[in-house]
């Protein structure tokens, strides 16, 4: 197969992608002798002012971990007041995204949620979908793992009703089929809170992506903090494997 063409080597370019994996809620809302909830109510507002910022800021595509796969590990309660906030968020930020311009997706199995929280995903998407953009899309229940076997399980249905060759998959085939397929490629991938991992989130999309580790704690993370990590990322001198 033939190589894919390298991009421009050049670091000056501001990412089109950018993804967060906004850590730390608990850990401030203990600094502050808080329950948990009080983190992700910060948390939040942090996702209010980041969209907005970014999008002041020309960023294409923003990508939040809002709900992992892994997550239902937590507290019952804690995860319906995590489930609480996103039905809250979705209500009060739809006429905003729409005024804006923004296309709203969200990726994962999002689907097992719970049946209004389905509706009301579905009621903001659909909203949304005509939108020119930018995009903001929130990653609920999902985890990479489960994507890049969902996407193998569908092309080798595809391959099994006889509508694709198996010998055409590819990595741009097998791209197209992840959650992501019709995204930019991922340039940027921030995770605050000091933790240096990715969590089972978009280990395909990572591939090329520069990732940047900072210590704030996400109720923390405001617009400087966004425009300090894309300055970070202007450095950087990206190579995709070339020289
Ligand atoms: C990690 O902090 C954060 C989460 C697991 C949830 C992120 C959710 C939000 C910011 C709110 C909902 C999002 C939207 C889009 C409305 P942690 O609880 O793991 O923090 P800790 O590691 O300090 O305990």
């Amino acid at each position: 197969m033939a190589a894919k063409p390298v991009p421009e080597a050049e670091g000056a370019t501001p990412p089109r992608h950018v993804a967060i994996i906004m850590d730390g809620n608990g850990r401030w809302a203990k600094k502050r002798f808080l329950p948990r909830i009080a983190g992700h109510k910060q948390g939040v507002e942090a996702v209010r002012r980041i969209s907005r910022a970014a999008r002041t800021l020309g960023i294409e595509v923003l990508t939040l971990y809002a709900f992992s796969s892994e997550n239902w590990r937590r507290p019952e309660e804690e995860v319906r007041d995590l489930m609480g906030l996103l039905r809250h968020f979705l209500a009060s930020e739809l006429d905003e995204l729409v005024s804006e311009g923004v296309k709203l997706r969200v990726i994962g199995a999002w689907r097992k949620l719970s049946p209004d929280l389905v509706a009301m995903i579905e009621g903001a998407m659909a909203r949304t979908a005509n939108n020119p953009g930018p995009t903001l899309v929130i990653a609920l229940n999902y985890g990479a793992q489960a994507e890049l076997a969902d996407a193998a399980r569908a092309l080798a249905e595809k391959a099994r009703a006889g509508e694709i060759d198996p010998a055409s998959i590819d990595e741009a085939a097998f791209e197209a089929a992840l959650d992501t397929g019709d995204l930019p490629p991922l340039d940027l991938l921030i995770r605050t809170s000091g933790e240096q991992r990715l969590s089972n989130f978009l280990l395909w999309q990572a591939a090329y992506a520069e990732f940047l580790f900072v210590d704030t704690l996400w109720p923390d993370f405001d617009e400087k903090a966004l425009a300090a990590a894309l300055d970070q990322y202007g450095r950087r001198q990206r190579r995709f494997g070339g020289l």
